[in-house]
């Protein structure tokens, strides 16, 4: 199982959370990276099925793998409600209520409006069952909080802790079934970016 972030968006770019924006010049060159990353680690004999979120984000970051990837609803970003489109600093100046209830407990905090890790979690339920059932090699293009929430699952993490998980830009995470888990190793593909850790 092979996990992404989407390349590079423009919101990313400016630290804006949320929305549907397109790839910046370098998350294009991070999609280049990636379908060479795929053709020379996938096993020969398989098709590698690629997963995106319906967002343009991910569909752009699929598009030199294949140009009809399954799309779920379900891998969407977090849905930030009343803050999408906003910068956390704009957060935490505009709305100072929602910036200290979220930090103080980021796991069940619905934003006003949108969703919370645990509302993630939960319409994640047919992804993980479908990935479980999965015999060939599956390259799933999504989101920060998405993608989270499906490594803690993976890697037997508590829920709690999906906030925290560092799933950085530009990076695959290369998941491993085995009798005991999940083994893990991280690729960090070029064009290295400042990730701003938002606009998942
Ligand atoms: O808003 C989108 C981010 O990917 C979620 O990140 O939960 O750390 O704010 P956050």
């Amino acid at each position: 199982i092979w996990l992404t972030r989407h390349g590079q968006s423009d919101y990313n770019q400016h630290g804006r959370i949320g929305g549907d924006p397109e790839l910046s010049p370098a998350g294009e060159e991070y999609a280049k990276h990636l379908a060479e990353f795929v053709r020379k680690n996938a096993p020969r004999d398989q098709e590698v099925a690629v997963w995106t979120s319906t967002l343009r984000r991910t569909i752009q970051t699929a598009t030199k793998i294949t140009r009809s990837p399954r799309t779920w609803r379900a891998l969407d970003e977090i849905d930030a409600g009343v803050c999408d489109g906003m910068t956390y600093d704009q957060v935490r100046i505009e709305m100072p209520d929602v910036w200290a209830a979220r930090s103080a407990d980021k796991f069940r905090y619905r934003y006003p409006r949108g969703e919370s890790y645990e509302d993630v979690i939960q319409r994640l339920d047919p992804v993980i069952i479908q990935l479980e059932r999965q015999r060939s090699p599956t390259l799933v293009i999504a989101h920060q909080a998405v993608l989270r929430a499906i490594y803690a699952y993976l890697m037997d993490r508590p829920p709690s802790e999906c906030p925290s998980i560092s799933v950085p830009l530009h990076t695959v995470i290369q998941l491993t079934p085995t009798a005991y888990g999940c083994e893990e190793k991280r690729f960090a593909l070029p064009p290295h970016v400042e990730d701003q850790g938002a606009g998942g």
